[in-house]
């Protein structure tokens, strides 16, 4: 008992001279710690006669109490010094921006494929549609197989795919690869879409390169039909566009989606009469789409009788050029600032 008595004077004695974070967590472990008196004096209670032990631990259990509040008072006093001791020493000058801009460095601006990647995605996202990522490098599993792509079939040669030596991973040659992982990760029904970078080793010209965009997209639930699939994309072109647009379907072969097509716009350039841009024929090709192949839907973990979905690939890159009037594909990728500075500067 004696102990006790004293023990909270000198605890508080030795707390007013503390004034770092570290130094009071030491204290804080030599008296109430496992080695601390008060342990000790719990770990003797044993010969103690039973109304002793009942004040002992009573007066104990207080003291402890008392203790741990004290802790946890200066504690926050202390964060609090620590923190306005740091905002004094460490200041952020945030004026500095006009006068580098004065020595001729150019402020930061967004790519344009940027930009119409996250007008997209904010487009689906107040459509109900959640945004995925997914990794550049892949296995065929996830490139191919899972898509219904199995190794002897031909559609592997639609694709050109950039190897790793091992053989068995690559750059992924389309945003497809995120359906699967989406499917494996959800229970239907769901809609996500998946923004990203695709690879194919291909001969660069005015139309075409090895590193391009998609917006893959897909819809699973219960009684998806192909209506679904034009109503959701005549709301994007309308958005990204601002206007109502025309829009077609004609098959297209893809194995991961069945039926399949390719979805064409009326050309907004000559609202349908021809002109260069549509090559004359009034209509632009703008995105291959489909129906779920049920094998995919399988190797997805989703029963194929109780569900069914679309899935899209948006190439980005198609859209950029169309909005700015770029007449090279190969400008997106030149690094060149007098073309990225161009579109859009904070
Ligand atoms: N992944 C296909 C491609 O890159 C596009 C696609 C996506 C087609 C979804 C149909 C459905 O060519």
């Amino acid at each position: 008992m004696q102990v006790l008595e004293s023990l909270l004077d000198n605890f508080k004695t030795e707390l007013n001279s503390i004034h770092k974070v570290a130094d009071l967590l030491n204290l804080k472990s030599k008296y109430i710690g496992k080695q601390g008196p008060l342990a000790d004096v719990m770990k003797n209670i044993k010969d103690a006669t039973p109304e002793e032990k009942r004040t002992l631990g009573s007066k104990a259990n207080e003291l402890k109490n008392t203790i741990e509040d004290l802790v946890g008072k200066k504690m926050v006093e202390l964060e609090v010094a620590e923190i306005n001791q740091s905002l004094l020493t460490n200041k952020v000058d945030f004026s500095l921006t006009d006068s580098v801009l004065d020595k001729g460095l150019q402020a930061a601006g967004l790519h344009p494929v940027t930009i119409i990647q996250q007008e997209i995605e904010d487009i689906f996202i107040s459509m109900g549609f959640e945004v995925l990522d997914g990794p550049h490098i892949e296995d065929e599993f996830h490139n191919f197989e899972a898509l219904n792509i199995p190794a002897t079939h031909p559609a592997r040669d639609m694709q050109d795919t950039f190897w790793f030596a091992d053989k068995k991973h690559l750059l992924r040659t389309h945003t497809s690869t995120i359906q699967v992982r989406g499917m494996k990760e959800r229970k239907p029904p769901f809609r996500f879409v998946g923004p990203g970078k695709v690879f194919r080793c291909e001969r660069t010209d005015a139309s075409h390169e090895m590193v391009f965009h998609q917006l893959e997209g897909m819809m699973v639930g219960e009684n998806v039909s192909v209506g679904n699939l034009i109503y959701f994309m005549k709301t994007l072109l309308a958005e990204i566009f601002k206007r109502e647009v025309e829009v077609r379907l004609r098959p297209g072969f893809f194995p991961f989606v069945e039926p399949g097509f390719e979805l064409d716009i009326k050309c907004l350039i000559c609202n349908g009469k021809g002109c260069s841009v549509c090559k004359h024929v009034g209509w632009v090709e703008l995105l291959p789409c489909g129906l779920v192949h049920p094998n995919v839907l399988k190797s997805g973990g989703i029963d194929p009788e109780k569900y069914n979905g679309f899935a899209f690939g948006l190439g980005l890159d198609r859209l950029v050029m169309m909005r700015y009037g770029i007449d090279d594909i190969r400008h997106l990728h030149s690094g060149d600032l007098r073309f990225n500075s161009q579109f859009k500067t904070f």
